[in-house]
């Protein structure tokens, strides 16, 4: 009797902690952080519980796409239609407030004045990268470079930053040439047979994929090919259908996709691991002879002695280097393809372009095989490049979390914990900085200054990011960018299809909804 009276009052104790938990971590710590943000000032939305704003941002999400189906002409002026609610918001809100995905608060910010004042004494190490999005995205990043924090972050970016130097990079070159040709090829057969629409973004995107794989694990490698469709299918997975970030609980209304992405990941981690076993022994094996073997990041990471089982120190554990194949996977091949796809986009409504850099690639590379180091003659390329990258920022977005208070002004304070959102978008269609002409497609704006393209402030163009979080592949984009785009232009010429709708918008990387159907003539 005894034992059960006390079983029973045990069963009680642990459930009504279950429940305070819950409740605390639910309801009353999204309270006292919504009263800290309103104190030093900060307002926006009126959130509900436990949705916060993503009802809103769902709806408003819908209504803007039916008004888009009707006007076909390709405007750049993208914001409200990529970003309907923030749009909205900083009619009555400014370009600085706070909303909530769920129960966690983020402070969104587009003027780029307030982000250089609350920025500028923060170190790389220094920033988060917000909780949320980190258990929601880890099936993607695990804990590689996009997602690290703090001693972890300073080593696994001191590791990784000599992978990408021009050296390296030069030596995957020819690889990028060839995977590009093949789908040239590919594209020459079918219009040969009478197809001259091809649809451009998914072929571009599934070649960037093949790419960045070889890139950054090699390909070659027995189980390459299947870790590049797995990791495909999870993307898939973890982004097709409606989610609810933030929302307590909401792993649970979205099970099916969860479990299908978790055991996507686990099935890639093994791969990986097994690929990155089989290249240790072959590398083990060919000391001293080899040199073709490491054309890929792994390889310079393997050769580098920069990893090791269980060192401490600046290396990487075979675990760290898994996440770090998945992290460049999927932060560099979308980011790329879409900042191509984008540009494709623009020649094709501005033909005058098209002949201006076939010019420059006929005089800086002529009839022969394309040498990287040849690519940094291709100036207008580049300044096409950052124009494309300005109107159309495939990394939409920039985030952190605040690790430690920051204080703004003498009375103002953004707290430990806060959730920033960063909108570039907003930023690179800004009247206020770029003048009466903002939306328009001009590279040379990007002649005379060829970092900021003439922005009045520093912190007002930010597609590769800023300060020292700034994204590592930039380099190795562009070359991408310019071998890829110098085969086409010199292959084809093409005008957009008839049958492209015009519909910028947001799954993770800022893509066209209905991609990119064009005309594509053989020159
Ligand atoms: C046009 C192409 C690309 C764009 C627009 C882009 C954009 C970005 C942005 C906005 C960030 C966040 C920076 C910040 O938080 O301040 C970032 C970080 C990063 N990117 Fe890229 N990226 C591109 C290509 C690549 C490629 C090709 C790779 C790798 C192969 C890559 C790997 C990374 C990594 C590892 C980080 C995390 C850096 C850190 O936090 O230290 N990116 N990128
Ligand atoms: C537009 O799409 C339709 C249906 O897919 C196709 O039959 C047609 O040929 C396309 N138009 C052009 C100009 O390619
Ligand atoms: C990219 O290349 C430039 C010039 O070669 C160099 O100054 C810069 O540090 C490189 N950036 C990265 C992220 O490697």
């Amino acid at each position: 009797m005894e034992n059960l009276e006390a079983l029973a009052f045990a069963m009680g104790a642990f459930f009504s902690f279950m429940l305070w938990r819950v409740l605390y971590s639910c309801w009353v710590l999204p309270i006292r952080a919504y009263r800290k943000l309103a104190i030093n000032g900060f307002s926006g939305p009126p959130p509900s519980f436990p949705l916060g704003n993503t009802n809103e941002m769902k709806k408003k999400k819908k209504i803007s796409k039916k008004v888009d189906e009707s006007c076909s002409a390709v405007s750049n002026d993208i914001h409200s239609s990529a970003f309907p609610y923030f749009a909205q918001w900083q009619k009555s809100y400014g370009k600085v407030f706070m909303y909530w995905l769920g129960t966690e608060p983020f402070l969104y910010i587009s003027d780029p004045e307030f982000l250089k004042k609350i920025s500028s004494g923060v170190m790389g190490k220094s920033w988060g990268k917000p909780t949320v999005f980190k258990n929601d995205r880890k099936p993607m990043f695990g804990g590689g470079l996009v997602m690290a924090e703090g001693d972890d972050w300073v080593r696994h970016r001191h590791v990784i930053t000599p992978a990408f130097s021009p050296a390296n990079l030069k030596a995957m070159s020819s690889m990028m040439v060839e995977t590009t040709t093949s789908m040239l090829d590919r594209w020459t057969k079918l219009i040969n047979s009478g197809n001259p629409e091809i649809e451009v973004e998914g072929e571009i995107i599934s070649t960037a994929g093949e790419i960045i794989a070889k890139t950054s694990f090699g390909m070659n490698f027995e189980n390459g090919r299947t870790v590049f469709k797995k990791l495909r299918a999870m993307q898939v997975a973890l982004f097709k259908s409606n989610r609810y970030v933030g929302v307590p609980f909401s792993k649970y209304l979205c099970f099916g996709q969860n479990l299908e992405a978790k055991r996507l990941g686990k099935d890639i981690d093994a791969l990986l691991l097994k690929i990155i076993e089989d290249k240790k022994r072959s590398m083990a094996e060919n000391r001293g002879g080899g040199g073709k073997e490491h054309q890929n990041l792994l390889g310079v990471l393997l050769e580098g002695k920069h990893v090791d089982g269980d060192e401490k120190g600046e290396k990487l554990s075979t675990r760290e280097l898994v996440d770090e194949c998945k992290t460049f996977f999927f932060g560099g091949h979308e980011t790329t393809a879409l900042a191509i796809t984008w540009s494709l986009l623009m020649l094709a409504v501005h033909p005058m372009w098209q002949s201006e850099l076939r010019e420059e690639i006929k005089q800086v590379i002529g009839d022969g095989n394309i040498d990287a180091t040849m690519l940094v003659g291709l100036k207008k390329m580049g300044w096409v490049m950052s124009e494309v990258l300005r109107l159309y920022p495939t990394a939409p977005n920039v985030q952190r979390q605040v690790r430690g208070d920051i204080h703004v002004d003498k009375d103002s304070v953004i707290p430990d914990g806060t959730n920033m959102w960063i909108d570039v978008v907003s930023m690179h269609h800004d009247r206020d900085f770029w003048g009466e002409d903002v939306n328009e497609f001009k590279p040379e704006r990007f002649k005379e200054d060829s970092l900021y393209g003439g922005c009045q402030h520093k912190m007002g163009y930010l597609p590769f990011g800023f300060g020292g979080r700034m994204c590592v592949g930039r380099n190795l984009s562009t070359m991408e960018y310019k071998i890829v785009m110098s085969l086409i232009l010199t292959r084809f010429s093409f005008s957009l299809s008839p049958n492209y709708t015009h519909l910028p918008s947001i799954m993770l990387s800022l893509r066209p909804m209905q991609g990119l159907p064009l005309i594509m003539k053989p020159l």
